[in-house]
């Protein structure tokens, strides 16, 4: 049985205004669980408490209520934060500083020698394609550049689990693509990698589980494949040399008959129909050209679901 790298039980917080006034929970009985080796994204909308989560679990901020804790550390515990590498969501790092210091500092904060720092510099710098910028400043580096400084900093110290902040937000599709295959190597090396994001064609490609945060709890949670029986909303049938009175008939049970390219489309809303009309346009002298079950998309899905969650609470 794998280890449980992550687990938070009934994780409650709210913050507290300016003026020293409670405000709406942000976390509400916030229970997640993920195993070791998993690669696990954390999905919800802007404001839902998914940095909030993290910083938790990073030991940056306190919850009210509720348990957190890193294999089995909690979050309060020093050893749990050794544990971790962070990216966080906007990276901040000494401007003046080259990624090859900046590497160095938190090498040596971590109290490896000049040799283990070389070797780790030699890994993450080909790893992230840092070489051609190792002895440029910080300053006046673009989004990208950044973010995969970030990345290094986060593995820095060889971290066992990664949290990670909506690690491809901002980057173009050849940074989003770059963080994807390091998430994806990262699996292969058996890392555990807690991720935030909005972007779900991303997390439909990399995650093993994804989990939604609804207003401060997880309302769904699961392996894609599992969550993601996305319903059939309609079946295409797209037809030639269907008569007139025969598409007339159709027409009784179809949702919609419009003119597409190839021929006339006819939209039903469920495979049985679709087939009856097949048959039809068989038996008499059409053809037909296409049979296309049109299914929910993957961002369809996760906004009915988010807006079933918000209709139960
Ligand atoms: N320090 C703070 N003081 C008061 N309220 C806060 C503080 N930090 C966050 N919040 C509030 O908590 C809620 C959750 O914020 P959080 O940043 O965790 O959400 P998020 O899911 O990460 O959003 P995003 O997708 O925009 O990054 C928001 O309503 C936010 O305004
Ligand atoms: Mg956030």
């Amino acid at each position: 049985m794998s280890e449980i790298a992550i687990e938070t039980k009934s994780l409650c917080k709210r913050y507290r205004s300016h003026l020293g006034m409670g405000l709406p929970p942000t976390l509400d009985g916030l229970s997640l669980r993920v195993h070791e080796h998993e690669v696990f994204g954390f999905l919800g909308k802007n404001g839902a408490g998914k940095t909030t989560t993290i910083k938790i679990l990073c030991g940056l901020v306190w919850q009210n209520q509720g348990e957190a804790s890193i294999f089995g550390y909690s979050n309060r515990d020093k050893r749990a934060r050794s544990l971790v590498g962070y990216l966080p969501e906007n990276p901040y790092f000494y401007e003046y500083l080259t990624p090859r210091e900046t590497l160095d500092f938190y090498g040596k904060l971590n109290g490896d020698t000049v040799a283990a720092r070389n070797k780790r510099w030699d890994y993450l710098s080909e790893l992230l394609d840092l070489s051609d910028i190792a002895n440029q400043r910080v300053r006046g580096f673009s989004k990208g550049m950044r973010q995969r400084l970030g990345f290094a900093v986060a593995m820095a110290g060889d971290p066992r689990l990664l949290i990670l902040d909506e690690p491809m937000s901002g980057l173009d599709p050849m940074g989003r693509h770059m963080v994807r295959d390091l998430m994806l190597r990262l699996r292969e090396e058996k890392k555990t990698v807690f991720f935030s994001s909005h972007i779900l064609g991303d997390v439909e490609q990399v995650c093993d589980r994804v989990g939604m945060l609804v207003n401060g709890k997880l309302h769904r949670e699961g392996a894609l494949q599992d969550l993601l029986t996305r319903e059939t909303l309609r079946v295409d049938v797209v037809t030639r040399d269907v008569p007139e009175d025969t598409i007339a008939e159709l027409s009784t049970s179809a949702q919609r008959v419009y003119d597409a390219d190839e021929g006339v489309c006819l939209s039903f809303s469920s495979h049985d129909d679709a087939d009856a009309a097949a048959r039809k346009i068989y038996a008499g002298s059409g053809r037909v050209v296409s049979l296309t079950p049109i299914a929910e998309t993957l961002e369809d899905y996760f906004v009915r679901q988010q807006e079933d969650g918000e209709g139960a609470s």
